[in-house]
């Protein structure tokens, strides 16, 4: 078996009593709608559009990410990332599934002397402080992620860092404590850099935020508390050569994007549930949910015209959501796609001793363990949506470690180059988040942006 797989027998006819897909599509239709997404993708890859698949070869620029992670990672207690989005949500990703959600809680022995990786990833004033104050800033280290260097919120946080940092240092010069990570020429961050000196590495002009991670973006705060980036382009680099073919049944990522794109369009699923079982996955999920939602929601088609497609991304966690969201995936409307993800290669199992035996409700458990219990949960839901004829996906992994996370993230980035393919738009844009963008510069008094006059409705419809 390959490290990380897709199984798709519960999107299939015969798997769900009838509804589904007839396995003569995968030969017929669907086989030939997916190589024409194949040939599109190949040619904007081609055309240099799509340079997040270049960034596994892309050797010579992560040893010098490996480089300079290692000069800085000895110094600082603490590195913060100031990003938003795309320019977030893969580092969180990465410390939560390779280190663990609770790396910062870990005393320094226990991190084997790495630092503390803290993304700020919002402006709400109470995280912004009370993060800064709980921390020594002296020795801090702060990498600010912006492609374009212009986002309000990031610029933002580097500012009020920044006079903080004045206000802890006096005379001391400030740019010792930051490291940027933006486009190689363009914005207000590659000034700075290049005016005052501070190291800044490059996110390359064709790799937009979401498709990033794999980037400097990623992989500097990764490599700095001492994950393996080298792996994690490995399994990313593999993933790709997987997908490399225009065979449908063939390419994992063709067949995630063609039957979710098939359950969207043709079988009215268009909420696509991200579901692993595995707590270290929960950013993924949330990784994913931007990932889809940015890519695939478009207003218009690439010819311009109005469409309003995309199918909406719905991040949970098993077992937990089997307590709040099964419910309604059961029994709700048929308008989701669960993917399930499991994840072998068990370490430290954790067993339910056997005692309570007095109780038959409690004596079951005694002699599994946790793992057990939770993969065995999986299994169930999994039939029992297949049960009641509702479509889901498997994505195995056998084990979490960062080749397999980089084969992850790879799979659905290609995955939604090509669902955007099929959905006729343009997965690369962000048209939708310009206007909000606007009026808040318009709102803030940002010279260039006219002050604009908010709609407040009337004063009655509010109770
Ligand atoms: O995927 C995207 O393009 C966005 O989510 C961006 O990552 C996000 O808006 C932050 O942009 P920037 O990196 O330019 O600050």
């Amino acid at each position: 078996m390959t490290p990380v797989s897709v199984d798709f027998t519960n999107m299939m006819a015969p798997s769900l009593g009838g509804v589904g897909v007839d396995p003569g599509e995968m030969g017929g239709a669907l086989a030939e709608a997916f190589r024409k997404a194949h040939e599109d993708v190949a040619g904007r890859r081609d055309a240099g559009e799509m340079g997040f698949f270049d960034l596994p070869e892309a050797t010579a620029s992560a040893s010098a990410i490996q480089d300079l992670a290692d000069s800085f990672g000895q110094w600082f207690e603490n590195i913060v990332v100031l990003g938003i989005g795309g320019s977030a949500l893969g580092t969180t990703t990465m410390r939560d599934a390779l280190l663990g959600p609770h790396w910062n809680e870990l005393d320094e022995e226990a991190r084997d002397h790495y630092p503390r990786l803290f993304v700020l990833d919002n402006v709400d004033p109470r995280s912004v402080a009370g993060l800064l104050d709980r921390l020594d800033l002296r020795r801090t280290l702060f990498n600010v992620v912006s492609k374009s260097g212009s986002t309000a919120e990031t610029m933002s946080q580097y500012m009020v860092v920044e006079g903080r940092l004045h206000e802890v240092l006096g005379e001391e010069p400030t740019k010792g404590h930051f490291l940027f990570t933006t486009d190689p020429e363009a914005g207000i961050l590659r000034k700075i850099a290049n005016d005052e000196g501070v190291p800044a590495l490059e996110v390359p002009g064709n790799v937009g935020g979401r498709f990033s991670v794999l980037s400097a973006v990623g992989l500097l705060p990764a490599a700095i508390v001492g994950i393996d980036i080298g792996e994690v382009l490995r399994g990313a680099r593999e993933m790709s050569e997987r997908c490399r073919t225009p065979i449908l049944a063939e390419n994992p990522a063709g067949i995630l994007a063609t039957l979710l794109h098939h359950a969207d369009v043709f079988q009215g699923a268009s909420i696509h549930v991200l579901m692993p079982y595995c707590d270290r996955l929960r950013s993924f999920a949330a990784w994913f949910q931007q990932l889809w939602a940015e890519s695939l929601g478009k207003a218009k088609d690439r010819e311009g015209r109005d469409v309003n497609r995309g199918p909406t991304p719905l991040p949970a966690l098993g077992a937990t959501d089997q307590h709040s969201l099964l419910q309604l995936l059961m029994e709700g409307p048929r308008d989701k796609v669960v993917m399930f993800v499991s994840v072998g290669g068990a370490r430290d199992p954790v067993e339910v001793p056997r005692i309570r035996e007095e109780f038959p409700a409690l004596s079951y458990l005694g002699g599994h363990t946790l793992e057990e219990l939770l993969d065995t949960e999986r299994r169930a839901t999994m039939e029992a949506l297949r049960q009641q004829g509702r479509p889901s996906l498997s994505i195995d992994l056998d084990d979490l470690n960062p080749h397999t996370l980089g084969a992850l993230f790879m799979l659905f980035q290609v995955a939604t180059v090509y669902a955007g393919s099929l959905y006729g738009i343009d997965p690369l844009n962000q048209p939708g988040v310009e206007l909000s963008k606007r009026l808040t510069y318009g709102l803030l008094g940002r010279e260039g942006y006219e002050e604009p006059t908010l709609w407040t409705g009337d004063a009655s419809w509010r109770v």
